[in-house]
């Protein structure tokens, strides 16, 4: 199954609320919401009050992609504060083991667990992890801002992914997040990815509706 999921940072956040339930009624399950830190990446958007205030009054699956250094430090606080899935980077850890344990303690709050890799990041570093994982995430533009351009050695990783998940029978979602646009929608889903990220597609079109279901339903 598809999931479509509107990354909250192209939306207007003086309407937030207004916002969330316009992507919900076109259908949407999931809301990616992007926190950034200023220093992994060299943007800053916004953090645990935000999520705890939307979360009262939406009821949306909250997929967070934290874009922070040593994200371990801040799983306890946005799994408390909402979130249904975090996503954390691989490139953000120091090491294998502040991986497992990040991994651990994601899912000792009873949420699913997605790790993701920078575009410059081998796919196979995902590959130790893939068991115990619920979500990959393929990072299809740098990290740091919506509205950039698709790199399209991207949708080789998904390819790999995919590969990679049906040999060992695993159960992994494969998520790409940048750059996705009505016109190459349907190649990243040939490749294998099942949840797609969009941001300017979906807040910067004049009919969200419309380009919800497009993305949901375009194929080659
Ligand atoms: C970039 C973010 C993306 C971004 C996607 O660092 O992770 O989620 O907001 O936005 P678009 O779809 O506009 O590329
Ligand atoms: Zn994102």
């Amino acid at each position: 199954m598809i999931i479509i999921s509107p990354s909250l940072l192209a939306s207007d956040f003086a309407n937030l609320e207004s916002e969330i339930k316009k992507v919900r009624n076109a259908g949407c399950k999931y809301l990616h919401l992007d926190i950034m830190d200023g220093i992994f990446v060299k943007n800053i958007t916004f953090g645990i009050p935000v999520i705890t205030s939307v979360r009262k009054v939406c009821d949306i699956i909250f997929d967070a992609h934290l874009m922070i250094v040593n994200p371990i430090r801040y799983i306890d606080d946005f799994a408390r504060s909402g979130c249904d899935i975090i996503t954390f980077h691989y490139e953000a850890c120091s090491g294998k083991t502040e991986i497992f344990d990040t991994i651990e303690r994601i899912k000792s709050h009873d949420i699913k667990c997605s790790m993701s890799v920078k575009p410059a990041t081998d796919i196979r570093k995902l590959y130790p992890f893939l068991h115990l994982l619920d979500m990959t995430l393929v990072m299809s533009v740098e990290p740091g801002f919506g509205g950039q351009k698709f790199i399209d050695g991207s949708l080789e990783k998904i390819r790999h992914l995919k590969e990679i998940k049906t040999e060992q029978d695993l159960s992994f979602d494969i998520q790409v997040d940048g750059g996705v646009t009505f016109e190459n929608i349907a190649a990243i889903k040939e490749a294998g990815a099942n949840v797609i990220v969009a941001g300017t597609t979906i807040f910067g079109a004049d009919d969200v509706d419309y380009a919800v279901k497009k993305l949901k339903n375009s194929s080659n």
